[in-house]
């Protein structure tokens, strides 16, 4: 392993992710690792120069307080604790160190190098990616989402082609999505990659679904059987690859912390397909993600993607889908994001869509009545996704998608802005 390492022992603490991420801005690696992890498995981490015992409010789990393994006082690198009173260590502090504290016991105490980059990380998860996997066979849901993208670029340089990729069209995706994961992976990247149109499949499935929990359903169901289906055609898979990454494995609770939900990435393939899981972006927060997969060359475009449902335009396409109104959303949706791009917005806006709800107004084209559908465009700005607020798009910018949605769409007359924040109004509509 080319990185040196921090390890932050979880003794309740809420800010462990913090902890971590302001080490690594230092350039110095660190993973967050439970309380009662033993010396052999410590020691098995060949690199480690530091370790943090990390307390804090959770430190108290079913009325018993959670100690390290006393053993751990004897492992033989720089060792400190931050709110942790029973510590033995000589250092400790009551609320997170100062970023010069820190720099210090990193740097001077522990001699650690500012040796944590992507190159480095690449190479590290390369070699172990060809340790783990040896000449056998990975599969990967390859849904052209920047986790599974980069997943499938760090396995194509790691194993080649003894990794296929399965990409799923299931018909809710936006315009050239797919023929740009094409491109991007068969014919640049020169991956084994098997597309599966189920356009017509999917949309046959969701025909007059008008409940949003059930299309949902429906969906995530589908996908699952025709990956599956895909997955059975294969012979002799051993490992399915995954874009598992740090807050997932983090969300889904540590020994101490609250569960905040449970993490399924590809969950629900059935029982008897076993695989063992490669997830080389486990250790990574988003931002690093993307770091790595523009390290590994994939396009900004592709890296830089702003979050997209996993129904898709399915649940932007309000009520029971019809093909006419889903058109409408993927044309529309692909102008904002240009006319985004030409005025700079695509930058600062976390998020930013269209949906074209289940009914028609009065209009006039042409000299003539016309009954059609809205589109409401809809962008707005988040830390968490827990909450949000709408972004103050400039008057002239709404103008002219306007315009150009009202000349360019099919059967729309009217376009709306969604001025609503979350809450009350959620990101999505359904
Ligand atoms: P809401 O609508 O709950 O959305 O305010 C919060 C964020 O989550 C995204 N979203 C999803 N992402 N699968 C996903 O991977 C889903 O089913 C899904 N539903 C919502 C949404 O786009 C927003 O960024």
């Amino acid at each position: 392993m080319k990185q040196d390492l921090i390890v932050i022992l979880d003794l309740g603490s809420t800010e462990n992710t913090v902890l971590a991420r302001e080490i690594r801005a230092l350039g110095v690696y660190s993973e967050i690792h439970p309380h009662d992890i033993t010396m052999e498995e410590l020691s098995a981490f060949k690199n480690v120069k530091g370790v943090i015992l990390n307390g804090g409010e959770n430190r108290i789990v079913d009325g018993q307080a959670v100690e390290i393994r006393q053993e751990l006082y004897e492992f033989g690198c720089p060792m400190i604790s931050i709110d942790y009173p029973q510590s033995k260590c000589k250092t400790t502090f009551s609320t997170l160190p100062t970023q010069e504290e820190l720099r210090q016991f990193v740097f001077e105490e522990c001699r650690a190098e500012a040796n944590w980059n992507m190159k480095n990380f690449i190479e590290d998860q390369v070699e172990l990616i060809r340790r783990q996997v040896g000449d056998r066979k990975v599969l990967l849901a390859l849904s052209g989402g920047v986790d599974s993208s980069v997943v499938a670029a760090m396995l194509i340089k790691a194993i080649g082609k003894q990794l296929t990729c399965v990409h799923v069209n299931h018909g809710l995706m936006r315009k050239n999505e797919s023929e740009n994961v094409v491109t991007v992976f068969q014919d640049e990247l020169h991956a084994n990659l098997i597309y599966v149109d189920a356009s017509e499949r999917f949309l046959g499935k969701l025909e007059n679904v008008a409940d949003p929990e059930q299309k949902r359903k429906i969906i995530g169901g589908e996908f699952i059987r025709v990956f599956e289906e895909e997955a059975r055609k294969l012979e002799g898979i051993d490992f399915l690859g995954q874009g598992t990454i740090y807050p997932d494995i983090i969300e889904s609770g540590t020994k101490t912390a609250k569960m905040v939900k449970s993490h399924h990435n590809v969950g629900g393939l059935p029982e008897d397909l076993k695989f063992e899981l490669v997830e080389p972006l486990k250790q990574l927060f988003k931002d690093e993600v993307r770091a790595c997969g523009v390290e590994l060359g994939l396009p900004h475009d592709m890296v830089y993607r702003q979050p997209f449902p996993g129904p898709g335009l399915g649940v932007r396409c309000l009520g029971a889908i019809t093909r006419d109104r889903l058109e409408a959303v993927r044309e529309s949706d692909a102008m904002l994001r240009d006319e985004f791009a030409k005025a700079g917005l695509d930058k600062k806006v976390w998020q930013y869509f269209t949906v074209v709800p289940d009914f028609k107004s009065v209009g006039m084209k042409h000299g003539a009545r016309v009954f059609e559908y809205m589109v409401i465009i809809r962008a707005i700005n988040t830390i968490d996704a827990m909450t949000a607020t709408i972004e103050k798009v400039d008057w002239d910018v709404l103008e002219t998608i306007t315009n150009r949605i009202l000349a360019e769409v099919k059967n729309v007359n009217r376009v709306c802005y969604d001025m609503s924040p979350k809450p009350p109004a959620t990101i999505e509509f359904e």
